[in-house]
Formats: C-alpha cells, structure tokens, sequence
C-alpha cells in the first residue's frame, strides 16, 4: 500500500450538503431505518490479515446507535474470535452474503477486487457506503466503477492530515506499524548483533542503521532502530525533520549545499536533476558503512524516489539489509522488487508489499479506531448522514451519488471538474427498497 496522500483542496468540499443516494433525495439523511447498519466482512485479499473493526472499537459504534454484523471468521486471522466480537454486541453471519443484508454500510481494510463475491463492486446495492483504504490514485478506474455502482465510497488515503483528523489518519497509524516491523525484519536477516555488547568474549560493536524518509514509517524505523541499540543516522528532503531525528537520538545527514524540496501541505515534493545528485552522492557517502537500511521515502502522487542505485549495493559489506518500504510505488532501491526478497551483491533486498498485515492485532486495533472515528463523522442520532461540507467527510469522498468526486482522480480519469455547488446536478432519485 503507498504511504501518500492526495494533496490540493477538495474543489467540493465547498458548502453542499448532498443526500446520499437511496435516501430521500431533497434530503440530507440517509436514514436505513432510523439504524446505521455496519457490516464487516472477512478480507478478500488471501495476504491480508487485518480486519476493518475489533471489538473496542465496535462498542464505540453500538453507543452511536449503529447495529454491527461481523462474518463468521473475519477476525480470526488478527486473532479476534467470533465470540469476542459477539460479547460486544455484534451479530455474527455464516458467510459473506448474509453478513450484508440490510447494511448500509461496509467498512474494510483493504478494496474488494472484482469477481470476489458479495461486497465487490457488482454485489452491493446502490447508495452503500463503503469504508476502506482503496488506493485511489494508483487505481482511479475503480473509483469510476464505485460511482458507477452508485456507491459512496470513502477512502482511507484520502483522510486530510490535519490535527482534528489525526484519529482518523490510518495512513499515521498503519505505518507506525509498518516503520517498527520494517527494523525488526532487517535486525531477524543481519547476520550480526544490533546493540553494542561488552562481554569477557570481547566487545561487539553497534550495527549502524540508515533511514531514508524520515516521515511517519522513517521516525518509528528510527526509534526501533535506537531502541535495539543501533546507531543511526538519517536523512529526508524536509528540513523540518531534522530535529524529530535528532530527539530520537539519530544524526542527520546534511549537505554542504541545500536538498531540500518541501511541497504542499508539508509534505515532500520532487527534487530537481541536480538535487537529486547531491542526494545521490550523499547517500553513497554513508550507505557503504551502514548494516540496514530502510527506505521510506515517498511523493504523493508520484513514483518513489530512486535513492540507492545499483552501485551502491556494490559498496555495501556481504550480509547488509536493504529493507525498501517504497518497493511497491517504485522502490527507493533500483534493484528492490515489490513483495519480493532478493540478493545482490551479497545483500539482502526486501521490498515487503504489506507490513501492517504482518502485526494484525495492533494494526487492526489502530486501523478499527481510525475507521470507526472516521464513520461517526458520518452518524447523527443514530441515522447515517453524507455531508460533504465536513471538513474530513468531504475530502475523503471518492465516489458519491454516481460521481467520481475527488478531483484528483477526476483528473487522472481524464473527467472534467464537477459543476460548481449552485451548478450541482440534484442527487440520484432514490432506488427501490429490497423486494420492492
Ligand atoms: N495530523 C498531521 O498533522 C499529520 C499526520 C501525519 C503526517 N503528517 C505530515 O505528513 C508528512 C509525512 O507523512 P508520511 O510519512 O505519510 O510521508 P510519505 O509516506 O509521503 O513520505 C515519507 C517521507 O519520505 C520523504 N521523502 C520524499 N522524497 C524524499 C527523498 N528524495 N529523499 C529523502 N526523503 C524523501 C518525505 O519527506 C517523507 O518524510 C509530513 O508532512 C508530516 O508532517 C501530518
């Protein structure tokens, strides 16, 4: 999954507040019955061991007047059993199928491929909101086959960093997880110790560290990385985490000349050719020394930053660890290959596709609060209600009442920018209530 996010202000989430479809369409409620009817269904992806709710979080839901029904299993791969999410209150269903009747909405970790059965794209009735991270610019065809469908669907990605949303920011919470995995993986295939040790068989030495990307996933490899007694030394294109490095107890590598490239709402942007360079030669002034390096670095929107060429590696002592957290969005390592583990030049390079999925219990209980602050957004007095004028509902919206409505992916869909608000096409009508 990449670590990015849409950066630019949603050109709707200006003042509308539109009834989502199947309710009443001069409305602003989606109201199933006075209930908000939560569905959890086991995840469609076989690698994928979190689950979208854990019993903590589902009591949250049940005090906002939600009714919460979990497929049978779904939390057995994070070690969560049906009874556990009974005792909360939940309903368990036998399977897919009837753990999505009547649901009016259907929270997930990850987006549910065509073809996978009830809770795809073709299997949900219009107007359902659908809760998950979907990787909406990596895939922005199935934003338009969500608006299609008639479904509103929310993206996790899509969570604005702001302070008020800081509960909700799944991308923080999932890579905290994933930035403290990532140094464990490297300490299990170095073939030497992390800490400094003294012992009367002599003294061994600290392994050295390097972090690349010092956002959310790079602080937490740090401070791993420093809590197994690593020394470490890091580097990011923002200046502004040179003291966040530095509290945690690692150098930060600096320039004699600037590379730095700080883009919109403080988060990275390209580096120009020659920055580039300079960042290229400092890192091959450091990487020769270093036992493990973890690379975080990232661009919204973009391909990954290539930061370790092959040459590199070269340099690097028989044994090291490249663990290329980018691998998936391009790699930081040009010899990295996403989801894989490769050796080359005597160097262990692995570019892990999924680490969040690796710890499922803290990363779904993370994710579970995320998603259930983010859904109460969207819940008042017991009904469930799109408003788009919400400063966090709106921006996260990807598809609604037949739309793409983020105007980035809009964009990369080649769609025209939507109407302005007093331009707005009325909602769709509502459709037919089941068995109607
Ligand atoms: N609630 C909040 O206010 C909040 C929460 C989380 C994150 N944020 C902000 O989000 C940003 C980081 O988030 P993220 O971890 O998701 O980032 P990210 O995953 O997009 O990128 C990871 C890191 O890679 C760095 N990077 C990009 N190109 C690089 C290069 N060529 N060389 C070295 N490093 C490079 C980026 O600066 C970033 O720190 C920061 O601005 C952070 O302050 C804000």
């Amino acid at each position: 999954m990449p670590l990015w996010q849409l950066s630019g202000r949603n050109r709707l989430s200006r003042p509308v507040k539109v009834a989502a479809p199947g309710s009443n369409p001069a409305g602003t409620r989606q109201n199933q019955g006075g209930n908000v009817k939560v569905a959890v269904l086991a995840e469609a992806h076989p690698d994928e061991r979190r689950v979208a709710l854990v019993p903590a979080s589902l009591k949250e839901l049940l005090k906002a007047g939600a009714e919460v029904t979990v497929q049978s299993g779904a939390g057995a791969p994070a070690s969560i059993s049906d009874s556990e999410y009974q005792e909360a209150g939940a309903t368990i269903a036998p399977d897919a199928a009837s753990t999505l009747e009547g649901a009016s909405v259907l929270l997930g970790v990850q987006p549910r491929p065509e073809g996978s059965g009830p809770g795809d794209l073709g299997g949900l009735p219009k107007g359902t909101v659908v809760v998950s991270f979907m990787d909406p610019l990596g895939s922005p065809e199935r934003a338009k086959a969500m608006a299609d469908a008639g479904l509103s669907a929310f993206a996790m990605e899509l969570i604005p960093r702001t302070t008020r949303a800081q509960r909700m920011d799944a991308l923080s919470s999932q890579a905290t997880v994933a930035g403290y995995k990532a140094v464990l993986m490297a300490a299990d295939h170095l073939p030497k110790l992390m800490p400094m040790f003294m012992t009367a068989a002599g003294t061994i030495r600290p392994s050295k560290a390097l972090i690349l990307g010092a956002g959310v996933a790079g602080l937490q490899a740090i401070a791993t990385a420093r809590r197994l007694g690593a020394k470490v030394e890091a580097f990011d294109v923002r200046p502004a985490v040179k003291e966040q490095v530095q509290s945690l107890g690692a150098s930060f590598l600096e320039t004699e000349e600037d590379v730095t490239a700080e883009g919109e709402g403080g988060y990275a942007k390209e580096l120009s050719e020659e920055q580039h360079r300079k960042e290229l030669e400092l890192i091959a002034a450091h990487i020769h020394d270093a036992d493990i390096v973890i690379t975080t670095a990232q661009i919204p929107g973009r391909p990954a930053p290539v930061l370790i060429t092959e040459e590199m590696v070269k340099s690097m002592h028989p044994g090291s660890v490249i663990i290329d957290m980018a691998a998936i969005s391009g790699g930081n390592c040009e010899l990295s290959q996403a989801g894989q583990t490769v050796e080359r030049h005597g160097v262990t390079i692995m570019g892990p596709d999924n680490l969040p999925s690796t710890i499922p219990v803290h990363a779904s209980q993370m994710y579970g609060k995320n998603v259930v602050t983010f859904l109460l957004e969207m819940v008042q007095d017991g009904e469930l209600v799109v408003d788009l004028e919400n400063d966090v509902v709106g921006p996260a919206c990807l598809s609604h009442g037949g739309e793409v409505w983020n105007p980035r992916v809009r964009d990369t869909l080649g769609l025209p920018p939507l109407p302005a608000p007093a331009e707005a096409p009325e909602p769709a009508p509502a459709p037919a209530e089941p068995g109607e």
